[in-house]
């Protein structure tokens, strides 16, 4: 029997670690798209030896931050001549400062934009797969942009002291993503879902200025386990009519109002293919 197969990025820690074990303890063919691949050998031999089935697994080098790189990831998964039935884009910055390789503002960059050209290039393959689905790993921390995107703001380096401000910015346009995907992609078989993990000991705020760290973890967490159940359902038993919705506690659930402009998602889509327009 052919495996299915997922391609998750950010697979090297956190959420995208585990659900990677979750997903090759279910028989699936896990590709991971890890940054730096030169340079964590050790962390992907660690990875390796905790799978069920290590012949059901491959790697890919995938940076985010910069587009060249997406490309590259793409094509590269291209050649490996699987299907794809699940790509989950799980990979994620928060409260980092900086920019991409190309001058977008690092949360929007690493978190949308990355995501966005990967999608794209990909978006072929997924319509060849039957009942194929992508998953984005947003957060509700989209709430915290309720006046929507900064279109300034993403196109230069992070400016606000935590980083909370663009890091809820580029989970709006997770979410906006998501859905708009979902009208582009009715018809073809794909669906899409957005979705919050739960709030999770991992090392996503590790970047963040070092006096806030306390405040941070004093709010109560789940564990890495805990955390994937959400992006585990959405990959494995969300029915397909719920497309381009957001979900939290396995559940389709309310976001913000903001996160239901279809006028905004569109202008995201429009800005995003812009802003890619080289490398697609
Ligand atoms: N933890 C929570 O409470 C929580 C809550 C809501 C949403 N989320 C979302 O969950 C997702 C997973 O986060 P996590 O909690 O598992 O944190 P994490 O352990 O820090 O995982 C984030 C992953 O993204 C990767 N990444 C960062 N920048 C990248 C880049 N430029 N290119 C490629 N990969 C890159 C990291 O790789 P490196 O190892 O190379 O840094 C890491 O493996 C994120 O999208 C996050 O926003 C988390």
């Amino acid at each position: 029997m052919v495996a299915n197969v997922a391609l998750i990025t950010g697979a090297g820690s956190g959420l995208g670690y585990q659900t990677t074990l979750e997903l090759n303890k279910r028989g699936w063919h896990t590709v991971v798209a890890i940054r730096n691949l030169s340079v964590r050998a050790a962390e992907v031999a660690e990875l390796k030896s905790q799978l069920q089935s290590a012949e059901l697994f491959s790697v890919l080098d995938l940076d985010l931050s910069n587009l060249h790189s997406v490309k590259k990831c793409a094509a590269d998964f291209l050649a490996l001549g699987l299907p794809l039935n699940a790509l989950v884009l799980n990979a994620g910055v928060a409260g980092q400062h900086g920019e991409t390789a190309q001058g977008f503002e690092l949360a929007f960059g690493v978190n949308h934009l990355g995501h966005f050209l990967l999608t794209e290039l990909l978006i072929e393959k997924l319509c060849q797969t039957d009942n194929a689905r992508i998953v984005t790993v947003a957060s509700r921390a989209h709430r915290h942009a309720s006046s929507g995107i900064d279109w300034n703001d993403v196109q230069r380096p992070t400016r606000s002291i935590f980083g909370i401000q663009e890091y809820a910015q580029s989970k709006l346009a997770n979410i906006w993503f998501s859905n708009h995907l979902s009208r582009r992609l009715m018809g073809t078989g794909v669906s899409t879902y957005a979705l919050h993990p739960g709030v999770i000991r991992t090392g996503i705020w590790r970047h963040a200025p070092k006096w806030t760290k306390p405040l941070l973890s004093i709010r109560p967490m789940i564990d890495v386990q805990d955390g994937t159940k959400t992006t585990l359902h959405c990959i494995l038993d969300a029915p397909q009519i719920e497309t381009g919705l957001y979900y939290a506690d396995s559940s389709v659930t309310k976001a913000a109002p903001i996160a239901y402009s279809l006028e905004d998602a569109a202008k995201l889509w429009s800005k995003s293919q812009y802003f890619c327009r080289a490398y697609l």
